[in-house]
């Protein structure tokens, strides 16, 4: 049964509202309207329009946790959550190092953590990014997957003589909720040729690899790093710098991964095992694990059929991963003057374009008496969230607020 505690009368009048909820400047984290929780928030706002809700303490325990147990540096992948707010709150926790993609997060970052350190990550850039990226942003690591894009890093960097050059390796991706398998990393003699060639022209020579995202099993890490060291040895190679990438596991209704604390043992021991420890460059790029639980969204529902609810965000809008990939998020039904009586029942959502592609089969679960009017938060949207909105159909929001409350799920005790 999901009871909902008394509402408490409102606190704000329309016009503070408008100008909470409203602000057309690009909203700093302290300029965000707060709240206790999202309960609050519907109490006081009503809002008709998606609200981003963000938890910057969630996002500072996860990031200490990365920066105290990793054995290594930690490199936060912009690409997850490029919001100016988590940018800092994840600078502020420790991290120095940002995996950028592309030179729109490269002037992001160069904008909001002047201090920070960028590595271009991606394998495949675009000439006119490589040059930006080294000779007016500094960028001085570039990882890449082929000899057409080294010849492309050379000629833009004027065949520079400090780059660390990270070797993409493709590598299994057994047990992750989102593979990254297919589109880029080389293995075999390609890899062999390719770690050659780079050690001929780069002052460090680095490896890099991705296990895919939402990794339930830590030893993936330990298969990827045997693999590395047998490529390396296959090339007769010296390599200064490991990479292991991103992957780490947030928690979801339907995939609860074990404990980050074994990924952090598990590498550990991998990296002894195969000589990457004492002398060597240790990174991670975990993007989810560091701001999944921090991100919820406020929707209200437009309309209900049978357990089918139509509600304001959908695929294209911060839901991207509740559509084709099937992630299942965290619910909470949200009702301001009454309770819900109902138990929870599962619903399927759709989202609030036109497309058919716009629904997500969940299940969610919700009180079995939920209906139009009444608004839902949707938890562990922290990662590919926000950040994959589009104003398909004319829907688009960017409403953001600060709450206080725990993540609904955490893998951090929160
Ligand atoms: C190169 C690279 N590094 C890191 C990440 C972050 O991965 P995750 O969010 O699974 O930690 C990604 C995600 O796509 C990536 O492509």
């Amino acid at each position: 049964m999901n009871k909902i505690p008394h509402a408490k009368p409102a606190r704000v009048n329309r016009n503070q509202q408008f100008l909470l909820l409203n602000n057309p400047l690009p909203l700093k984290p302290s300029a965000l309207p707060k709240f206790a929780s999202a309960q609050d928030l519907v109490e006081r706002m009503k809002p008709s329009e998606p609200v981003h809700c963000l938890r910057p303490h969630a996002i500072k325990t996860a990031t200490k946790f990365f920066v105290s147990a990793f054995p290594g540096q930690v490199m936060y992948a912009v690409k997850t959550n490029p919001e100016p707010y988590v940018l800092k709150t994840i600078f502020k926790a420790g991290v120095r190092h940002f995996d950028v993609a592309s030179l729109a997060e490269i002037e992001l970052v160069a904008r909001e953590c002047p201090k920070a350190m960028m590595h271009y990550m991606h394998p495949v850039k675009s000439r006119e990014s490589i040059l930006h990226a080294y000779h007016k942003f500094g960028i001085r690591s570039f990882s890449l997957d082929s000899l057409d894009e080294l010849k492309k890093i050379q000629e833009m960097t004027q065949h520079a003589k400090d780059l660390t050059l990270y070797i993409r390796l493709s590598i299994p991706n057994d047990h992750a909720a989102y593979s990254l398998q297919g589109k880029f990393g080389v293995q075999g003699e390609e890899a062999v040729t390719l770690l050659r060639a780079a050690r001929d022209v780069a002052s460090k020579l680095g490896v890099c690899f991705h296990v895919g995202s939402q990794c339930m099993d830590p030893a993936d890490y330990r298969v990827a790093m045997a693999k590395t060291r047998a490529l390396i040895d296959d090339a007769g190679v010296a390599v200064e710098s490991v990479d292991v990438g991103g992957g780490f596991p947030s928690i979801y209704p339907d995939l609860a991964p074990p404990s980050l604390q074994g990924y952090m043992d598990t590498i550990r021991a991998a990296l002894d095992e195969n000589g990457f420890a004492g002398g060597m460059d240790v990174f991670c790029e975990p993007g989810r694990a560091l701001v999944a639980e921090n991100g919820s969204v406020v929707v209200k529902v437009e309309l209900r059929k049978g357990n089918a609810l139509y509600i304001n965000d959908g695929v294209y809008g911060s839901l991207f991963d509740a559509g084709y990939p099937g992630f299942v998020y965290p619910t909470r039904a949200i009702r301001p003057l009454e309770s819900f009586s109902g138990e929870l029942e599962s619903f399927k959502l759709f989202g609030p374009t036109c497309d058919s592609l716009d629904a997500m089969k969940g299940p969610f679960m919700l009180p079995a008496d939920i209906a139009e009017g009444d608004w839902i938060e949707i938890g562990g949207l922290g990662a590919y969230g926000q950040t994959m909105r589009t104003k398909f159909n004319g829907f688009f929001s960017d409403k953001q607020a600060e709450v206080a409350d725990a993540p609904m799920l955490s893998l951090f005790g929160l």
